[in-house]
């Protein structure tokens, strides 16, 4: 099978398989590597150096990076090819107004591949479309992060084997960490369990959750103490997702059940920090107070005792240094295997090597095929930081959503995935021909699941239907 020519902007673009295949290469890679680092006079090139000689790898970066960037640039010269790149927005046509299609185009001619991080959710996405090379999501805002989670999955499979029937507890900021949003999915699709703990304030959007219980097979055990507030006595714990390859007692869930359980112990904590940068105004000050530290003291808890300790890094305050010598500490060998990670991502989406894919035939996959609503008018994004609603790329981008239920209407953007549920509707079927019947109705009335999606037309508001003809209906 190949990976040639693909693109990577979330963790749906790869299956079970193909990231399998992915870590086999990087084993290799590693090993290369390793003989590069001790053995640079005479080569102990494991047969990689080279390998992408000739190719040129555009690293656009248009927010802070160090282990991202100088991961993949340094995966690239590992591999024999080159580097361009980009730092700063200022620094390029962008301030100028160029949209990002434009740029992705002409960058797409100089280079055989992208790597792109960028503010906006979905701007990765729009680069892949654009581009004509393979494009690489190194960041999209708060959207997701999918190399960084393959280097996660890729550290938990070196330490522990395997990921399925794992209990991993994501910690911190679950709202705007897009390597959250990245892992959540992947872990889910691995038939990992996963234990939310998130800073009260930081919980993982509903979109995602709406997603991962929808799509991924599994249920989610919201966790509530006596004070209303969620948690368990053993572990600040919000809620719990279960998969449903778990051979465990959690699969049947009683409390008691749950206690025991976490007390087996936690297979990994992935700590992340508060994500300050995407804090909505007067989110920080009462966030950040609340925000909770990773010691030694708090990981001499019973259920730690043979966690690994994962962190993205940055640090901040939320993951005390003295845990850094501690053997449970994994996060510079995580960030380390950044490298090889992505000079196997690099060399297989360059087709410089062919993925060796083994798919379990029972291998789970999450739905895509979901109808698609691009009318292109009278409904936007409400995501403001969605790239199809910036001023320069709504000239030629047109807004898309998947049609991802009808009770209620549900629509997720196919750029920034933010899921929302429209207010009116309306059928081209009906009133085609027909100016009297033309009508709206509101979107949780019985009249949706009787339109085709292909007929289905949404308004955001009641006075946009009216300004294209419309006219309340007795469901409105
Ligand atoms: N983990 C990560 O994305 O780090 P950088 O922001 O330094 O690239």
């Amino acid at each position: 099978m190949t990976l040639a020519g693909r693109s990577l902007v979330t963790m749906d673009d790869l299956s079970n398989g193909e990231i399998e295949a992915i870590f086999s290469l990087a084993d290799e890679m590693a090993a290369a590597t390793d003989k590069q680092t001790r053995l640079p006079k005479s080569g102990g090139d494991g047969g990689q150096a080279g390998i992408c000689k000739g190719k040129i790898m555009a690293s656009l970066f248009f927010e802070p990076s160090t282990r991202t960037r100088l991961s993949f640039e340094a995966a690239m010269h590992r591999l024999g090819g080159n580097v361009i790149s980009v730092v700063d927005a200022k620094a390029t046509s962008l301030a100028k107004g160029e949209s990002i299609s434009d740029m992705a185009r002409i960058v797409g001619s100089y280079a055989d591949i992208i790597v792109i991080r960028h503010p906006w959710e979905g701007a990765a996405k729009v680069v892949a479309d654009y581009a004509g090379v393979p494009v690489i999501n190194a960041g999209d805002g708060g959207h997701q992060h999918p190399t960084q989670t393959l280097l996660d999955l890729y550290t938990i499979k070196r330490e522990r084997q395997t990921i399925k029937g794992l209990k991993i507890a994501l910690w911190g900021d679950l709202k705007y960490g897009r390597t959250i949003h990245s892992l959540i999915f992947a872990l889910a699709k691995f038939g990992a369990n996963i234990l939310f703990c998130p800073t009260p304030g930081l919980e993982v959007p509903q979109n995602i959750i709406k997603k991962l219980v929808a799509e991924y097979g599994g249920e989610l055990e919201v966790i509530r103490g006596s004070d209303g507030r969620k948690k368990t006595s053993s572990f600040p714990l919000d809620a719990i997702y279960i998969t449903p390859k778990s051979p465990h007692q959690l699969a049947m869930m009683p409390d008691l059940n749950l206690e025991v359980e976490l007390k087996a112990g936690v297979d990994a904590l992935y700590v992340t920090r508060p994500q300050k940068e995407r804090f909505a105004d007067g989110e920080a000050g009462q966030i950040e107070q609340n925000f909770p530290v990773v010691n030694k003291k708090f990981l001499k808890g019973e259920q730690f005792k043979k966690t690994l300790v994962m962190h993205p890094l940055p640090r901040v305050d939320e993951l005390a240094y003295e845990v850094d010598a501690d053997p449970r500490s994994m996060y510079f060998k995580q960030a380390a295997w950044g490298v090889p990670v992505r000079m196997a991502l690099l060399t297989l989406l360059l087709g410089a090597k062919e993925a060796e894919v083994r798919e379990e035939p029972s291998a789970f996959e999450p739905r895509t095929d979901y109808p698609v609503y691009n009318r292109g008018y009278a409904v936007t994004c409400p995501n403001p930081v969605c790239v199809s609603v910036q001023e320069t790329e709504t000239k030629y981008l047109k807004p898309e959503f998947k049609i991802v239920n009808l009770e209620p209407l549900t629509l997720r953007c196919v750029y920034c995935e933010h899921g929302f549920e429209p207010r009116y509707v309306a059928s081209a079927e009906w009133h085609e021909g027909r100016l009297d019947t033309r009508k709206y109705h509101g979107a949780d009335s019985h009249l949706v699941k009787k339109i085709k999606p292909e007929n289905l037309i949404i308004f955001d508001s009641a006075s946009q239907a009216e300004e294209r003809g419309f006219k309340p209906s007795h469901y409105a």
